[in-house]
């Protein structure tokens, strides 16, 4: 009998999720919902495998692609694919997919949530009253910054940041972009105007990067763009953390360089519990959730499944990023 095609899944998903995926092939998870798959176990599954379902905490570098010599498709389960060295895959003719589309709403109401968690100090609020700290109404009791009104600066105007920009104007915000292309349709339907980085993050009161992290875009976010930024800005991560300098972002938010902060990404993930960052009232830090609904996440699952399923089919793959 013909051996069947062996996938990995680098995390534990549920058995439902890969119901059909086990019927025609030989499936095998890493045991751990929580934690990542140890780099030896993984390079051992990467010989073997004929395709990886991948977590863009998995570093998916020369040396998984070359292990072995069958591995046809790897599946990130992510629209981000920075963890995963596409030149080594294109040059072995490996497809890499993401999963976008599926994802874009719910990672655009994550970044809208940490714009107004930020703004309205919701978190810090929220604590407040837990402590048992609240004691009396007043004035201007953990008073934030409007958000209607304002301006929004975002910088990388993909499906995410057009998305952002639609809930932006049900705000009534100014919005302008930053892309290296520009938007036509988000200019006509949205309203939204482009700007230069520079102007985008001198007028902003809000800016909300989206960017995917390239050798363009790491560190893009430094000492020199915050110190351009206004005393009230807000600054939102939702794409990567090394597009940030963190330092910088820790010196200016200190400083009153910059009001605030919302941090669904870090540079290193999980970020530690005693990093500086973490110990600022005026941030808000999230654990790399913007796609992280159960609705979404299924779908992006079964969207690397269909992949999977596509290539090792000998098809061409749905949402290909290299071939
Ligand atoms: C992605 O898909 O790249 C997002 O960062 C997940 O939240």
């Amino acid at each position: 009998m013909e051996k069947k095609p062996y996938i990995f899944i680098t995390r534990k998903l549920p058995a439902r999720a890969v119901d059909s995926l086990s019927k025609r092939f030989e499936v095998s998870m890493w045991d751990s919902e929580t934690e990542t798959v140890p780099r030896e176990f993984l390079l051992k599954e990467a010989v073997k495998a004929d395709a990886l379902l991948t977590m863009l905490s998995d570093k998916i570098d020369r040396e998984v692609l070359e292990a072995g010599g069958s591995l046809k498709i790897v599946a990130n389960l992510a629209v981000g694919y920075d963890n995963i060295d596409l030149k080594a895959a294109s040059e072995r003719s490996i497809a890499v997919c993401n999963t976008p589309e599926v994802l874009t709403d719910t990672t655009a109401d994550l970044a809208f949530a940490l714009l107004m968690a930020s703004a309205r100090r919701i978190v810090e609020a929220a604590e407040f009253v837990k402590e048992g700290a609240w004691k009396s109404w007043s004035p201007l009791l953990m008073a934030g910054q409007d958000i209607h009104h304002k301006t929004i600066g975002i910088v990388g105007m993909g499906k995410i940041g057009e998305a952002v920009a639609k809930r932006a104007a049900g705000f009534d915000m100014d919005i302008l972009y930053h892309n290296r292309t520009r938007k036509p349709e988000a200019e006509e339907k949205i309203g939204a105007r482009y700007a230069s980085f520079n102007e985008l993050i001198e007028r902003a009161d809000y800016i909300v990067c989206l960017t995917p992290l390239t050798a363009e875009t790491k560190g893009i976010f430094n000492e020199d763009s915050f110190r351009k930024m206004k005393n009230t800005a807000v600054f939102i991560n939702a794409s990567r953390g090394p597009v940030v300098d963190e330092q910088a972002l820790y010196e200016a938010l200190v400083s009153g360089e910059i009001s605030a902060a919302g941090l669904d990404v870090f540079d290193k993930e999980p970020i530690g519990a005693n990093h500086p960052l973490l110990t600022l009232k005026n941030v808000v830090a999230l654990p790399h959730i913007g796609s992280s609904s159960t609705e979404t996440r299924m779908e992006m699952i079964e969207l690397c499944i269909s992949n999977i399923e596509a290539v090792l089919d000998g098809k061409q793959p749905i949402t290909p990023v290299n071939i």
